[in-house]
């Protein structure tokens, strides 16, 4: 662990770090709260192979603070935090999610957990079993996550459109999807359906062929989506994809995805905006699973999936409407807005 870990906790605003070890499952794994003033910490369990223990707790701290700039942002009465599994040989899966799971309970509700990556259904209900302060992947969970994220991504999108061109017009739009997983597909199924013509890639052959009769998308290599001449392009597959190799081959005019941190290193973001190109920042436009989750857990009611998408919608206008105004990047506003939202119900 780096010394500065309290000096990096004070200078962000940490409330409390959990370092857990199980030596039965071989778990080594962070639980970070950012933030837990006006309610309860909502972060997923992201389980990934590290080099070093501090990239590990640097992702935790990260990942934490985003998910309360994402609460701030979405008026949402919560927090942020995260779980950071370090996955490594010998680690007993079921075992170590299950010791996450008792941990949370210990957390007494102060803190929820779900899905993130490399944690899906399974590894939820393992966590389930220990705890009821986690996402349950069963049907009396809040469900339709992935329809409320792409639904939020859609409204989002149609923001864009109106405050770049005053009208939304879906019938002359084309857009271009990165990834028919999960968000993809219903946000590319969304976009047919209002009349726009998608143009789609995916890296899985299997779900290529699996998805070829169930949409009516023109299919294009990997790599090559970038450089298809479209109104908007949608990164729905991993992060990072925003960088200088490419942006200078980009051929939209905005990028509005549910990929999370799709800018490389934040200055990208100032480097879209030179180009002329509007960024919807991913941490505003892909909040729509963590509204329905935390309003399930929060008020134990399903947000129905158009109403989380309006609240979407809502957030990508204030942060629209401010970067036009004063003439600054969209990724600078949305933070800035995020910020002072966290100062503003934290003072
Ligand atoms: P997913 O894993 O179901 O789908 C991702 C898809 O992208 C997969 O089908 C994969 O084969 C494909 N893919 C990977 N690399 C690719 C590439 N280079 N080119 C084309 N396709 C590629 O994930 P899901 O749930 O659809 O999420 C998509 C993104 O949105 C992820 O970055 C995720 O972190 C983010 N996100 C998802 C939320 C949700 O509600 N599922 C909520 C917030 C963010």
């Amino acid at each position: 662990m780096p010394l500065q870990l309290f000096d990096a906790m004070g200078r962000e605003g940490f409330e409390e770090v959990v370092a857990l070890h199980d030596g039965a499952s071989g778990a080594r794994a962070l639980i970070a709260v950012h933030d837990s003033q006006v309610g309860p910490a909502f972060g997923g369990i992201r389980r990934w192979t590290y080099e070093a223990e501090s990239g590990a707790l640097l992702d935790a701290l990260r990942l934490s603070r985003a998910m309360s700039r994402k609460c701030a942002l979405l008026h949402l009465p919560a927090g942020g935090g995260k779980v950071v599994l370090l996955d490594g040989e010998g680690l007993d899966l079921e075992a170590a999610y299950r010791s996450i799971g008792r941990a949370v309970e210990r957390m007494a509700g102060r803190f929820y957990t779900g899905p993130d990556v490399n944690t899906g259904a399974q590894e939820l209900s393992w966590v389930h079993a220990e705890t009821r302060y986690v996402t349950d992947p069963g049907p009396e969970g809040p469900g339709e996550l992935s329809a409320c994220t792409a639904e939020g991504v859609f409204l989002g999108m149609e923001a864009a459109l109106l405050s770049l061109d005053g009208e939304v017009d879906w019938g002359r739009r084309t857009v271009v999807v990165q990834g028919l997983g999960a968000v993809g597909f219903l946000l590319a199924a969304r976009l047919v359906g209002a009349g726009a013509r998608v143009i789609a890639s995916e890296a899985d052959p299997q779900r290529v062929h699996d998805l070829a009769d169930q949409l009516d998308v023109e299919m294009v290599d990997p790599g090559s989506e970038l450089t298809q001449p479209c109104d908007l392009f949608a990164p729905c597959a991993m992060g990072g994809i925003l960088h200088d190799l490419t942006i200078e081959r980009l051929r939209c005019r905005i990028v509005a995805g549910a990929a999370n941190n799709q800018l490389s290193r934040s200055h990208h973001g100032e480097q879209l905006h030179e180009r002329g190109v509007l960024f919807v920042p991913d941490f505003a436009l892909n909040t729509g699973a963590l509204v329905r989750g935390a309003m399930f857990h929060l008020e134990g009611r399903r947000e129905p999936v158009p109403v989380v998408g309006a609240r979407v919608r809502s957030c990508v206008e204030d942060i629209l409407a401010r970067a036009l105004s004063e003439g600054r990047p969209t990724s600078v506003v949305g933070v800035q807005l995020a910020d002072e939202r966290l100062a503003a119900r934290r003072a």
